[in-house]
This record gives structure tokens, sequence and C-alpha cells, in this order.
């Protein structure tokens, strides 16, 4: 939530800063705005709505100047208006300052500085930030020591300060910040999309570190002021992978994308010559893992769906039983973990407050911690001691996809893992290996279904409010996803269900044309799931069906077919989601909305 840019170098700021926040604008876009630090005052543009309402300004007023900071916002306190928008100011304008993450202190620190007598200019948290700097002396590192132990919350901010010209002063407590090293200028971001076009050797903050940054150097220091050390790391991502390329849309090529993000991950983690998965050297000790008894997967959103395949996949291969938590629900459950039970967070960014915190809490139960995360360094990435790292590359579109089947497929690896370690591993085990490794073709089969396909689907969902998703077993995880995705970026509400549950109260639903989408690939329950299809056919609703093509008894049924490649069971989750995506894609962009920036969202949640 919210993306955060600053630069100190020796460019003009502002192309540099614009051009970070077009790569963090999926994070927030209710507003933006930069601030460039001027010969003789802090220069301040702001706009309410989209980047480009910025853009604009910024060309009608172009602001010079070699040291600046910017802000694309997702609104938490205050109403997403240009006052509200950041960079916010101390009063007299000497400090300006950007913010991600919300200060639960707000209304101590608030009524104290009206108290004081000190004018607000916004509602927001960060004014208060701002006014705190201000309100002291001497070089801008030393102001923010001072202030650090009047914030409570979770925050990563970054300052400038006209009184201490060529610094920027970075620091946070949650939300990620990460320092790019560049040739004759440094750079913080949110994350290191904005930096990539720039750099690749990039530092990660760590929690209380406090970072000064120049056009020279780097310096980081924890909150008593000592000096710290940060590895720099190199970081292997292409900066073209987070382009358009072409496509209309991030999330269509990303769609696209997933057969070579499947092959990528399925070969980093795939042992060739014994036909099996090696994990080995993923950091975790083997004999944690031979003591683990029970398994729980903690995660939010898209990535929750992938945890309760999971679930299939690891009860069935590696027999252990597995709890999936909301991570927001799990940290204050209380729940039972300890040194026999596996947790693994798993989320595409790495960043997601509630994700952590629960990670947080079963590293400090003492359970051995493993994440599956698509970014090497993020936060999750370093509170994990085993890291299974996807290979999706940055996924732009809010609306999660292929970090969703990577993360499918990574929970297969470790079920796979776990698996052998628990002596269970068969010589039949190699045809799931060589299935998983036939895959990205499978999926590029699923991709190829033509767009008269999809018109059809679009015709039968797009006209009404509401739908409802069925799936069986492994598949009932992507009726949810399926129906996520049409809701995220659609606004139409659709439901997904376990197809057995249906006739329990969703039912009365259906009417004449309501839309059931149903999960119908060849698997051991599909008879029943079309028992259930003839119920809600015989009520009225228009059905579609991902299924193989040639499955007769499917097609007679349905009123469309969404047609994937038949696949090994266990593997239906990766190749069934496919259309699903695409569905909820052109039903969007049907209805002419913003399929990468769905209002109210973002893709990076950082607070809880
Ligand atoms: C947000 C995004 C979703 C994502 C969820 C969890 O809600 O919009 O697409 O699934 O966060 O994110 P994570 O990065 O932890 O997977």
């Amino acid at each position: 939530m919210c993306g955060i840019i600053g630069y100190a170098g020796s460019h003009e700021t502002v192309p540099v800063l614009l051009d970070g926040l077009r790569r963090l604008e999926y994070r927030g876009y209710d507003s933006a705005g930069v601030a460039v630090a001027g010969d003789d005052e802090i220069r301040i543009l702001r706009a309410a709505g989209k980047l480009a309402n910025l853009e604009e300004r910024a060309y009608g007023c172009p602001l010079r100047g070699t040291l600046g900071i910017g802000h694309t916002r997702w609104a938490t306190h205050g109403a997403p208006t240009e006052a509200n928008a950041h960079p916010q100011t101390d009063s007299g304008g000497r400090v300006a300052v950007v913010h991600n993450g919300i200060l639960e202190n707000y209304a101590t620190l608030r009524h104290e500085l009206l108290s004081a007598g000190t004018a607000l200019a916004s509602d927001t948290d960060t004014e208060l930030i701002a006014q705190l700097l201000g309100s002291r002396e001497g070089p801008l590192l030393e102001r923010v020591l001072g202030v650090l132990p009047r914030l409570e919350g979770q925050y990563a901010v970054v300052a400038l300060s006209q009184d201490d010209p060529g610094t920027l002063v970075a620091f946070r407590n949650g939300p990620p910040l990460v320092i790019g090293l560049g040739a004759d200028e440094n750079l913080v971001a949110s994350d290191v999309t904005a930096l990539v076009q720039r750099t690749r050797r990039v530092i990660f903050l760590e929690n209380g570190d406090v970072a000064r940054i120049s056009r020279d150097g780097v310096t980081i220091v924890a909150g008593d002021g000592q000096v710290v050390q940060r590895p720099v790391e190199e970081l292997d991502w292409d900066p073209g992978r987070a382009e358009k390329s072409g496509y209309r849309h991030f999330m269509l090529k990303e769609i696209c994308e997933q057969p070579d993000a499947l092959r990528n991950t399925v070969v980093a983690y795939l042992d060739a010559e014994r036909q099996g998965v090696n994990l080995d050297g993923l950091g975790f000790d083997p004999r944690r893992i031979a003591a683990v008894r029970k398994v729980q997967l903690v995660a939010c959103g898209t990535s929750w769906h992938a945890c309760l395949v999971g679930k299939f996949l690891i009860e069935q291969l590696a027999q252990l039983p597995v709890d999936v938590d909301y991570a927001s629900e799990y940290r204050y459950r209380s729940p039972l973990v300890g040194g026999e039970t596996l947790v693994v967070g798993v989320s595409q960014s790495g960043e997601t407050a509630d994700t952590l915190a629960a990670m947080e809490l079963a590293r400090d139960a003492g359970a051995p911690l493993g994440t599956i995360c698509n970014v090497r360094g993020s936060s999750a990435w370093r509170l994990a001691e085993a890291r299974l790292l996807t290979q999706a590359g940055p996924e732009v579109g809010v609306a999660s996809t292929k970090a969703f089947t990577t993360q499918l497929v990574a929970l297969l690896l470790v079920a796979l893992a776990l698996r052998r370690t628990r002596g269970l591993a068969t010589e039949g085990d190699r045809d799931l290996v060589t299935a998983l490794q036939r895959l990205p073709l499978a999926v590029e089969q699923a991709l190829a279904a033509p767009d008269e396909v999809f018109r059809r689907g679009v015709e039968l969902v797009s006209e009404h409010e509401d739908s409802l998703f069925l799936g069986r077993g492994i598949l009932y995880p992507i009726a949810l996803e399926g129906a996520l995705k049409l809701k995220e970026i659609s606004y139409l509400h659709a439901e997904g269900y376990p197809a057995g549950e249906m006739k329990h109260g969703p039912i009365a639903l259906v009417q004449e044309g309501f839309p059931v989408v149903a999960l119908a690939t060849q698997t051991a329950t599909r008879d029943k799931l079309l028992g259930n299809l003839m119920e809600v056919r015989s009520r009225g609703a228009s059905l579609i069906a991902v299924s193989e093509p040639d499955a007769a008894e499917v097609a007679r049924l349905v009123d469309l077919v969404l047609p994937v490649p038949p696949v090994q069971h266990l593997l239906q989750p990766v190749v069934a989601v496919v259309p699903l995506q695409l569905l909820a894609y052109h039903v969007a962009v049907e209805l002419g909305l913003d399929v990468d920036q769905p209002r109210n969202l973002a893709k990076s949640v950082t607070v809880e």
C-alpha cells in the first residue's frame, strides 16, 4: 500500500520520481505527489486521482532539482484529496515527508500538536511526522532519531529537509524500504520494481533501520544511532519483465507469462537426475523437518486460495494434517503451534502485514518457519528460515495470476519433498514429476482457447450482478479464486462454493439466466458435480464449465465449455484457473474497467 520513491543523484529528479511512481502505482492510486529540494525552498506538486493527473501537472510546471521524494497513495487517514496527498510538510515548509503505513498513536500526536498551537493542513498521520521533524533542530538524521520514540505503529518514511541539503533520511518499522545503489546516484523505494531500471544493487532495510542517503553514499544506523551494516544484494530481475511489452494490460501479459513462470519454478527445484524434487539447501534443518507432525499454511487473498490447494497436496502426498489460516485470523486466535508444526507463510510480495505477523508468531513459538514467496529479499524472505522462491518475476497487475499458479506448483514441490522426507516416496512419483514438467505445455494449451469462447462467456456473465462458482475437492479453491478474480476487476459479485454445499443456501439465488461457473474437469467426483449442475440448470441457470473439450456429458449439459487439456488430478488446479482468469479479464475489459488498478484495491497490503 502506498508507493514511495526517493532520489539523490546528479540527474533532474522529477522524471526519475515519476518513472518510479509509475512502476509503483499498483501499490495505491488515490493520489500522488512529489517534493523537490530547490535552491531555497522545497517545492511540492500533488494531485488527487491517478498518477496521470500528477504527470500532467508536472509537465505544465517543471520542478528543478536533483534531490526529491515521491509518493502514490492508498488512503488510510483522510480522504484521497490533494490536501491529504503526500508529500506532507511541516508548517514552515522546511521538511517534507512521504509515508506508507499507519501511526497508531495518531490521535494522541494530533491532539498534542493542536494543543501546542500547530496549524495542521491535512487529516493525515503523515503530516504529524513532518511537523514533529520540523519542530526540531539539527541534521535530519538526528531529528529522525529524536522523533522515532514518538511514533507507534507501522511506517516506512522518507524525508528531506531544506536545512540538510543533499540528504534523504529513510526509516521503517513494518512496511518495506529498499535502497538502490547507482552510479553517482542513490535511490530508495517501497520495492525493487521502482529501482531495477536504474540499478540492480540493493540494500533491504531492516525494521528499526534509519538510512541517510545522499548522492555519494548511504549510512545506516539503528535507533540508538550506532552504525549497522546491511548486505548489498544483486537483483536478478530483468527490468523488461515489469513492462507491458505490447500487451494491453499487465494482467493479460501476466496470464500469458504463466507457462514460463511455471517452467522456471519447476526447473529451479527439480532434480533431473533423480527425477525428483530437490529442496535441499532451502535452509531447513533436516532434524527439525523429521520431527514435524502437522503443517500450518498462512496467507491472505489469492495466496490463501493457493494454500487451500496446498492442503490437498500435502495431506495426500505427505500424509500430514494441514491447517490453512487467513493470516489476519491466525495472529489473533492463539493457534496451537510449536516445534512439531511446520508453518509456511505464502505471499507473492513477501510484505503483507498480516502474513508477516502470523509468521513472526510461529517463529516465536519455536515452529520451523518457511515461506513461499515471489520476492527475494522481501520481509517474508528474511523472516523465514527456509525459502522457496516462486519464479514468476515481477507481477504488476493488482489481480494476482502468475504468482498464484507458481505458488500452486511450489506447494506441490513442498508436498513432494515432505513425502520423501517421510519415507513415502514411490517409483510412481516419477509420473507426477513428469506431468509437472509437462504442465507449462498444458497451460499453453489452455491459453490457446479461441477468443469467441470468452466472448460468449462475457455475454453469459457480464449482464448479471451475481454469479456462483462451483467446484469440488482440489478444485473448490479454484472456484473461490475464479470468483475472486471476477469480483476484483469487474466489480460483479461472485461467490465461490463447494458444489455439494450449494443446496444449503446459494441455490436460492438461482433464477432464469443466473450464471453458474463450474470446475468440471475429469475427477472422481465429476458425476456428482454434474448432478449439482442439473439442479441449478433445472432452475434456469446459465452454465459455464471448465472442462476437457471431449467430455460429451459436460458439453451436453452446459451452455459453454471453457476448454482445458487433460492433466494429472493434482495438477488440475493450475490449468483450470487459467480460463477463469481470462474470463474475469474479458468481462472487466468489456465493462470498460481499469483491469490493472481496480478500485479500492492495492497489490501489496502492508497495513493490517
Ligand atoms: C492483496 C492483493 C492480492 C493478494 C493479497 C495477498 O489483497 O490485491 O492479489 O493475493 O494482497 O498478497 P501477497 O503478496 O501476500 O500474496
